[in-house]
């Protein structure tokens, strides 16, 4: 079996990557040239023989039809390009809709041109799409699946739904096996500090070192505005935004295992992947820092307005009942271990 990833150089094509190859696939990563190595996820990839880095470009139509006519013999493309930091989206919207939106487009549309709808496909949606909606349950819980509507709250969620209803035209049009991921947040020790799990286990991790290093047992520690200082060495305070947002964390490994999935159907479909828990930015600071054992640090967090988002999406948990009968799809992660996962790996 042979796969195209776009987007390979980032958390999930990393750990498809590493899936696919495990599979005994023949691998092509495509990734976008760039004067800053972005690599590191997929270094240990380089002696494998069956993963082929590719340079190329989802915005670029000539770029992505030379890279399918070129491997015309694929069997399955997955779509993880993207810009994908929902905050950079309401400062740079169209750069978000040329990369997250129209270049899911250009791949299909150079699928079909070039007589190649025998690729499976798979789409990266995103749980972003559903806004500020969600449906209830029988008790009154807020959730939102597959028949939640879409409410998009940014410029990324706007352009991941334009996406989202390409693939579906594609397969009723073009009879393209061609699926939608709706993943929920998505984490693990891959995830870049931009997110806010990682920020925060990536600070704790200093944090530590720096308690470490400076005595902070034998001297008091003063607390500045903007820092904590032991014996005049200073140390940045943990910086963050809204932090009564609810999201449903899972592992990042987990969830390219459902992609993969998605593609082993025989008939494609759209899948909600998550974890069915949610909890506010705040419980994931409690947990990591209890976790950490510096729980009484925790309310020296500075508030910083500016990391407030002109929209926000407060509250996301998915309902992922249809992978799990149709996918036999489950996590293995819950927040207490995703956080345990991520914090050994930093410290
Ligand atoms: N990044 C960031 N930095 N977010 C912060 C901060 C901060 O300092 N402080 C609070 N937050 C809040 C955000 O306002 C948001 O409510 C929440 O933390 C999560 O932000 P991110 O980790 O940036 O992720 P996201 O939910 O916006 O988007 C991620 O998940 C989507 C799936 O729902 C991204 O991975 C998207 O690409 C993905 O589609």
């Amino acid at each position: 079996m042979k796969a195209i990833i776009t987007g390979v150089t980032g958390q999930d094509g990393s750990h498809l990557a590493d899936l696919l190859l495990e599979k005994k696939y023949e691998v092509l990563g495509v990734a976008r040239r760039c004067s800053v190595d972005t690599t590191e996820r997929i270094k240990h990839l380089s002696s494998n023989n069956n993963f082929k880095l590719i340079e190329g470009d989802i915005t670029d139509v000539s770029s992505v039809i030379n890279i399918f006519k070129n491997n015309d013999n694929v069997d399955e493309v997955y779509n993880l390009a993207a810009q994908s930091h929902v905050a950079t989206s309401f400062k740079q919207p169209a750069l978000t809709w040329d990369i997250t939106g129209k270049g899911c487009l250009n791949l299909l549309q150079a699928l079909k041109d070039l007589d190649m709808n025998h690729a499976r496909f798979y789409q990266a949606s995103s749980s972003e799409m559903f806004g500020s909606n969600y449906d209830r349950d029988r008790q009154g819980g807020r959730y939102q699946n597959e028949k939640t509507k879409f409410m998009p709250n940014s410029p990324y969620a706007i352009s991941k739904c334009a996406a989202h209803h390409c693939v579906r035209i594609f397969r009723d049009a073009y009879d393209f096996h061609a699926s939608c991921g709706i993943l929920f947040n998505h984490e693990g020790p891959r995830r870049g500090e931009e997110f806010v799990t990682q920020k925060i286990i990536t600070w704790i991790s200093n944090f530590k070192r720096w308690l470490n290093k400076t005595d902070s047992q034998s001297f008091p520690i003063d607390y500045t505005d903007d820092y904590f200082v032991v014996r005049g060495d200073k140390f940045p305070r943990l910086r963050l935004g809204n932090l009564d947002a609810h999201r449903d964390w899972g592992y990042a490994g987990d969830y390219v295992e459902a992609m993969w999935k998605m593609l082993q159907e025989p008939i494609a479909d759209d899948y909600v992947i998550c974890t069915g828990q949610t909890h506010s930015i705040r419980d994931f600071v409690n947990i990591a820092f209890r976790q950490a054992g510096i729980e009484e640090f925790k309310d020296s967090i500075v508030i910083d307005l500016d990391l407030y988002r002109p929209c926000e999406v407060d509250y996301l948990k998915g309902d992922y009942t249809k992978a799990k009968m149709q996918l036999g799809w489950e996590p293995s992660h819950d927040l207490e271990g995703l956080i345990k996962l991520m914090l050994d790996a930093k410290l």
